[in-house]
């Protein structure tokens, strides 16, 4: 878990949601292992706070209001990211919506709403980026159509609810399912060019996300205020909630030169909730 000061020395790192939570412990282990850190985030109450502090352990960090959901602003961000930094190494796809919403209750709305951000978001942030590492490899290399070493790296963050279709978020599910294929998918596309691109699944970790939950589905339930998240936790293996660090310190070395030959991977990290 241990920070390794200069292992992202000069790396240019895009990731989505960093505002809070997940996104926010990544763009800080980035920061401080070295790499300029893009905050992409939709809410303007926390972008600038949370790039100021990267900012302060490491490299220059920059923040950048976006809705991930919107494909101009993607197009626009790489353009802009580009202008300031020269290139781009490494996108972590982690902004992300999560409710729960009973199968018969469903609606349109709320199945698109969160197809928007969850799954066409991280696909088309991911060509988008993917466009622009594969601009910047060598003519040799793409020629050759195999590369030596890594031309970008990409971490798309999941869920173990994309493990198996849950009856009371079906929609999360399936969009956490398509980020496992649009990983597989993408890294054979992107094989050709030695760009890398896995995902990670977290069970719980405590973020706004996982109040939201508890508030929403407590309430419904008539349980006391941390009472429903308690009992999901109870059910994790470890009986322990994960961190968002344990999340950011996975996506570290997956970005790392450590993670290289890998590619097309979804790691669990996930206090043995799931074992596959
Ligand atoms: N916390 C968990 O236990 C858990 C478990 C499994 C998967 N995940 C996944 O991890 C990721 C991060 O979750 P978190 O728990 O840190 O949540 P969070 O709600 O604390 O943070 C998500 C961030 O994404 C931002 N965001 C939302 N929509 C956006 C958009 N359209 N454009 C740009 N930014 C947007 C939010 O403003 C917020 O800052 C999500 O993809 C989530 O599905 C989380």
């Amino acid at each position: 878990m241990a920070v390794v000061p200069g292992r992202l020395q000069g790396k240019v790192a895009i990731v989505t949601g960093a505002g809070r939570g997940i996104g926010q412990a990544t763009g800080m282990r980035f920061a401080q292992e070295g790499a300029h850190v893009v905050v992409a985030e939709i809410d303007r109450e926390v972008v600038f706070r949370a790039a100021e502090d990267m900012s302060r352990v490491g490299a220059e960090a920059l923040a950048y209001p976006i809705d991930i959901g919107d494909i101009d602003q993607i197009n626009q961000m790489v353009s802009d990211v580009v202008a300031r930094f020269g290139k781009i190494d490494i996108l972590v796809n982690n902004a992300g919506l999560s409710e729960k919403a009973a199968f018969l209750e469903m609606t349109p709305e709320q199945w698109d709403t969160l197809q928007r951000v969850n799954q066409r978001g991280v696909f088309f942030c991911l060509q988008a980026v993917a466009k622009q590492m594969v601009a910047q490899i060598p003519d040799a290399v793409k020629q050759a159509g195999r590369a030596e070493g890594s031309h970008g790296k990409v971490i798309n963050i999941s869920s173990i609810a994309g493990r198996r279709g849950r009856a009371d978020a079906l929609h999360y599910s399936v969009s956490k399912a398509a980020v496992i294929t649009i990983t597989q998918g993408s890294a054979m596309a992107l094989a050709p060019y030695g760009i890398n691109v896995n995902a990670i699944c977290p069970s719980v970790v405590p973020t706004r996300m996982w109040d939201n939950l508890d508030k929403a589905m407590g309430g419904a339930n008539g349980l006391p205020p941390g009472e429903w998240y308690r009992r999901r936790v109870e059910r994790i293996p470890f009986k322990r909630p994960g961190t968002a660090e344990q999340i950011a310190a996975m996506c570290a070395f997956l970005s790392s030169d450590e993670g290289d030959y890998i590619t097309g991977q979804t790691y669990n990290v996930d206090g043995g909730s799931e074992l596959n």
